[in-house]
C-alpha cells in the first residue's frame, strides 16, 4: 500500500538512507529535521539517488504547533522516528538535554500523533537497551538495563511504546533495536558524517585511512574475546534501512507492538574490523592499544532470527561491502570539502 511518511530526523545517517528506501519501494516521504547533527543538502542527494526529494520541513519534534500543521497540510499514515541526539557521552555531560529532546519530544510526537488519527510509528530504539548482556547472541526478551542517560532516554520510550500499546490496542508500534549501523549508500552521496572527533569506530577508522587523524586508539586488548579487543554485530546502514520498510509493511498488516534486533548475527572485533578495512581498500590505519573506554562492555551481537521470521528481513551486505562503502563515502566527503 503507498501512503506517506513523516520521517523525523530524515537528513541524519540512519533517516536518510531509510528514505531512499521508502521511495524506492513506491512510499512519498515528508521529512522533519532540526538539522541539529545534519544538513539540508542531504535531501538534493536523496533526490538524486531516487530521482524524486522528499518533502522537507526544518522544524522540531518539540514544537506542538508545527508537528499539528505537518498533520493538518500531509496526508501522513505513518511516522518513522529517528530524531534524537545519541552520544552517549555527551548524554552523561548533558542529561536534562538528553531527557527533553528525546523523552518530551517523543512524547509530544504520539501525543499530536493521537491527535491526528496517525497510529503507526516505527521507532529507532538500540542494542544499548541491553546494558552488558549476560551471554552473546542476545535475544529480544533479555533483561533490559543501562548504562548512560542515552541509554535510559531508550528504555522509557521503549516503555512509553509499550503502555500506549497497553491501553490503546489499535496502535501500530515498532521498537527496532538496531546494533551497530555502519557504511554508506553505494553511491558516495549519501552517509555518516560525524561533527568534531567521532565516537563510534567505523568513523574513525575512514579518517585515520585518510590521513585526516593520526592514529586509532583500541580501547582495551584484554577482554574475553576472540584477540582480547570489543566484538560488535556491524551492520550495512542500507541493510538496516530496509529493515525499516519491512516493520512498516508488517505493521501495514496488523495493529502490534513488534519489537525486534536489527543486525547481522555476527560478531566483528576491532582488529578484524581495522584489518577488513585495510584489506578491501588497500590502505592503512595505524593504531595503538590504550585502556578500555568507560561504559564499553566486551561483546554484543544479536539473535536476528525473530526479524528473520517476522519480516521476512535480513541483512545482506558484507564486511568488505560496509569497508568499502565507508571508504567511498569518505573520500567523497574529502573531495567535497572546498
Ligand atoms: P543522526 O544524529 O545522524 O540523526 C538524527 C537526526 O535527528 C539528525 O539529523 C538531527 O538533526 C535530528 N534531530 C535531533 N533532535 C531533533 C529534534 N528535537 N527535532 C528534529 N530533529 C532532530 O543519528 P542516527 O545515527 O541517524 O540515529 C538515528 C536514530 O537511531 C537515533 O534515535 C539514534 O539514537 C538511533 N540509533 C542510532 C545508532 C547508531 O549507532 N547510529 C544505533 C542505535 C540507535
Ligand atoms: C565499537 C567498538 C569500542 C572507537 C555505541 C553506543 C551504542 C550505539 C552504537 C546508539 C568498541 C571500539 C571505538 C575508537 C575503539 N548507538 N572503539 N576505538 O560502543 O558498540 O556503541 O554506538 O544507540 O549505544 O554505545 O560502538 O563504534 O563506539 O565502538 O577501540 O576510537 O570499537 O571500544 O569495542 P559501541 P562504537
Amino acid at each position: 500500500m503507498k501512503t506517506t511518511i513523516l520521517v523525523t530526523g530524515g537528513t541524519g545517517f540512519i533517516g536518510s538512507h531509510t528514505c531512499v528506501a521508502l521511495l524506492e519501494a513506491g512510499h512519498d516521504v515528508v521529512v522533519l529535521d532540526n538539522l541539529c547533527n545534519s544538513d539540508a543538502t542531504v535531501i538534493k542527494r536523496i533526490g538524486q539517488i531516487c530521482n524524486r526529494e522528499p518533502g522537507f520541513i526544518e522544524g522540531d519534534i518539540r514544537d506542538s504547533a508545527l508537528l499539528k500543521n505537518i498533520f493538518d497540510e500531509h496526508n501522513v499514515n505513518a511516522v518513522m522516528h529517528f530524531a534524537g541526539l545519541k552520544a552517549v557521552g555527551d548524554s552523561v555531560q548533558l542529561p536534562l538535554a538528553y531527557y527533553e529532546n528525546n523523552v518530551s519530544g517523543t512524547l509530544n510526537l504520539l501525543m499530536t500523533m493521537r491527535a491526528a488519527a496517525v497510529k503507526t510509528m516505527v521507532f529507532s530504539s538500540s542494542a544499548t537497551v541491553y546494558g552488558n548482556p549476560a551471554s552473546v547472541p542476545i535475544t529480544e526478551d533479555f533483561p533490559r538495563s543501562t548504562t548512560s542517560p542515552y541509554g535510559a532516554t531508550k528504555l522509557v520510550i521503549e516503555d512509553i511504546l509499550a503502555d500506549l500499546y497497553q491501553a490503546e490496542p489499535d496502535w501500530r508500534l515498532a521498537r527496532l533495536r538496531y546494533f551497530n549501523p555502519v557504511g554508506a549508500h553505494e553511491s558516495g552521496l549519501i552517509g555518516e558524517n560525524p561533527r568534531g572527533v567521532p565516537n563510534n569506530l567505523m568513523p574513525f577508522i575512514a579518517q585515520t585511512a585518510a590521513g585526516l587523524r593520526e592514529e586509532l586508539t583500541i580501547f582495551g586488548d584484554n577482554y574475553d574475546t576472540i584477540d582480547g579487543t570489543g566484538v560488535r554485530d556491524y551492520l550495512h546502514v542500507v541493510d538496516l534501512a530496509n529493515g525499516h520498510v519491512a516493520a512498516l509493511d508488517y505493521l501495514q498488516q496488523r495493529q502490534e507492538l513488534l519489537t525486534v534486533n536489527l543486525g547481522t548475527g555476527q560478531g566483528i572485533s576491532v582488529l578484524e574490523m581495522i584489518s577488513a578495512f585495510e584489506k578491501t581498500n588497500h590502505c592503512n590505519v595505524p593504531y595503538r592499544i590504550s585502556d578500555r573506554r568507560t561504559g564499553d562492555i566486551a561483546k554484543c551481537w544479536a539473535d536476528t532470527r525473530l526479524a528473520c521470521q517476522l519480516l521476512g528481513w535480513q541483512s545482506s551486505r558484507t564486511l568488505e561491502n560496509m569497508c568499502a562503502d565507508s571508504w567511498r563515502w569518505q573520500n567523497s566527503l574529502r573531495n567535497s570539502t572546498p
